[in-house]
């Protein structure tokens, strides 16, 4: 009988997952694996793996031959050497529509959070203190330009969103040609355009969002962060 590992999980329940097993004639087993010794030890008798965080990295390929399949929960597949497994023969594969709707539901609200001065009128409030001045000028939205690097799917449903509430949204993606509308209505631009764009018209008050995959060329922004993501993305010449 096949056997799948669930390597580490934080759900409540992987009665679905069960409910599959079952119906499929397949073994499932779990853990709570953290690091790659964990992995090797845990996943030693299994064909395939399903993982949530734990690092399937080169090392752990290597020393599990029987593994033919790692399936992510979720989007990003920066915890799984793909390059290695595709040389182990182990097929990787992803949920691609995890999470759209809540993480575009979240970077929205951040942001609109952010844009209307919430967090220091909210600790002004409760410190007792007249703090509107500080978050002067609030701008209306529709006056605002709203920055998507990365339109995927929940850079696109950000951007349609921050669009549904008046702004204007544009966006770059490597995969979009600049100069063009998306299906959801946002201008394509080109790599420096949100930023340079957003600096030109409302330099205090405008939204930039990153959406893009984590890997090595978008990681170094994302360590490094606090705005200098953009020398490390593609087309930049790193
Ligand atoms: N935190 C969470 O709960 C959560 C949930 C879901 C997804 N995510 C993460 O969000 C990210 C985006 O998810 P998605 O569903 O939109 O993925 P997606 O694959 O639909 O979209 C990613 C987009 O980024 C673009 N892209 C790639 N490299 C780029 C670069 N250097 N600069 C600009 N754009 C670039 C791609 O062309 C693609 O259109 C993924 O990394 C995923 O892991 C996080």
């Amino acid at each position: 009988m096949p056997r799948i590992l669930i390597t580490d999980y934080e759900f409540e329940s992987i009665s679905q997952e069960q409910a599959v097993a079952d119906a499929n004639g397949v073994e499932l087993v779990r853990a709570n694996c953290r690091t790659e010794d964990d992995v090797i030890e845990a996943a030693a008798e299994v064909d395939g793996l399903i993982v949530q965080y734990a690092p399937i990295t080169e090392r752990v390929l290597k020393g599990l031959p029987r593994l033919k399949a790692v399936s992510r929960y979720g989007v990003g597949v920066d915890t799984v050497d793909v390059q290695a497994a595709t040389e182990c023969g182990v097929v990787v594969s992803n949920v691609p529509d995890y999470g759209v709707e809540d993480v575009s539901d979240h970077a929205v609200a951040l942001a609109l959070t952010l844009a209307r001065g919430i967090p220091d009128l909210d600790r002004g409030i409760r410190d007792g203190e007249n703090v509107l001045d500080s978050v002067k000028p609030l701008r209306r939205f529709s006056s605002q330009t709203f920055g998507v690097i990365g339109l995927g799917l929940i850079g696109a449903a950000t951007a349609a969103k921050a669009k549904a509430l008046g702004f204007r949204a544009l966006g770059y993606d490597p995969l979009h040609t600049p100069g063009t509308t998306t299906k959801e209505g946002i201008q394509v631009v080109t790599f420096d355009e949100p930023r340079g764009r957003v600096r030109r018209r409302i330099p205090a008050r405008a939204v930039e969002q990153a959406h893009p995959p984590l890997d090595q060329r978008t990681h170094a922004g994302a360590v490094q962060g606090r705005g200098h993501h953009r020398e490390h993305l593609p087309g930049r010449g790193d």
